[in-house]
């Protein structure tokens, strides 16, 4: 049971990483979340998961790439707190001359389109609740490039600019933006995808890194933008592990 005048939060990309650490941050928050992602059976289970230890969950299988879908999903919010586009990725780490024009269409898609899906589905929804919040996962990548990056890095600056955009659209609307820029974060899925299963490849980002940031530290910094008193607009947070100074420049033990 939905207590009357709980918040509600919807989560993307919650099936794993920092969407789901995200999700278990802001139950915990007082929120009642709605956890999305493609692969239902692991949203269930961290929705079941939740509701065991007293929260509120509910999951949705959902593809942001699927503006039908999302429009579905949309459909049944009156009101709605919180939205955290977090679902994205990379995928490939090629040079621009042999990147994948696939690689770059898909990471596009879900990084951006995905984002302006939900955001533009759920942002009447956002605007009712008269004190809306709408996050969007960019990266140390939307901000500074890398070789082998350009693909990821041109998508996370499409992230970053539909987040600074809207909230030059929108002031003087009770919805504020934020962005939360991550840099290295140690997840169990992230590098795996980027380099489709090559788990030695998928391990050498990390490798000497003492502490990389974990999916936990970035909830804790989404957690904390989006309980600041609502005239509190946290633009951007750029969160990095100490041990990284900028995308090239990272200390290794090795
Ligand atoms: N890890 C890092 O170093 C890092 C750094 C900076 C920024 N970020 C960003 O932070 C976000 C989360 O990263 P992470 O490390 O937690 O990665 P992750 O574990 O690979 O999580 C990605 C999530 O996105 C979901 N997703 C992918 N495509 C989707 C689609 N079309 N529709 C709906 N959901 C989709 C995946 O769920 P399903 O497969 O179940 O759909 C998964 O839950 C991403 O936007 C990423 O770019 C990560």
């Amino acid at each position: 049971m939905t207590a009357p005048g709980t918040p509600i939060a919807v989560i993307t990309g919650a099936s794993s990483g920092i969407g789901a650490a995200t999700a278990r941050q802001l139950a915990a928050a007082g929120y009642r979340v709605v956890l999305t992602a493609r692969r239902k059976d692991r949203i269930e289970a961290l929705a079941a998961e939740l509701d065991a230890a007293g929260h509120q969950a509910t999951a949705y299988a959902l593809d942001v790439t699927d503006r039908a879908a999302v429009d579905e999903f949309a459909s049944a919010f009156r009101t709605l707190a919180v939205l955290v586009n977090n679902a994205g990725g990379a995928l490939g780490a090629d040079p621009v001359a042999t990147g994948d024009p696939a690689d770059w269409r898909q990471m596009f898609e879900v990084n951006v389109i995905g984002t302006l899906n939900m955001t533009q589905a759920l942002l009447p929804a956002l605007t009712a609740s008269g004190d809306g919040t709408v996050v969007v996962l960019s990266s140390t990548a939307g901000h500074s490039t890398y070789e082998g990056g350009a693909g990821y890095v041109a998508a996370k600056n499409g992230a970053r600019v539909l987040a600074e955009t809207l909230r030059l659209e929108i002031v003087g609307t009770p919805v504020r933006v934020i962005e939360v820029a991550p840099g290295m974060v140690k997840t169990d899925e992230f590098a795996t995808t980027r380099f489709r299963g090559d788990t030695d490849k998928a391990a050498k980002v990390y490798a000497g890194v003492a502490e990389p940031l974990s999916a936990d530290d970035v909830a804790d910094t989404i957690t904390w933008a989006c309980t600041r008193p609502p005239h509190v607009n946290i633009d951007l947070l750029v969160v990095r592990p100490r041990a990284q100074a900028s995308n090239t420049k990272v200390h290794r033990e090795l």
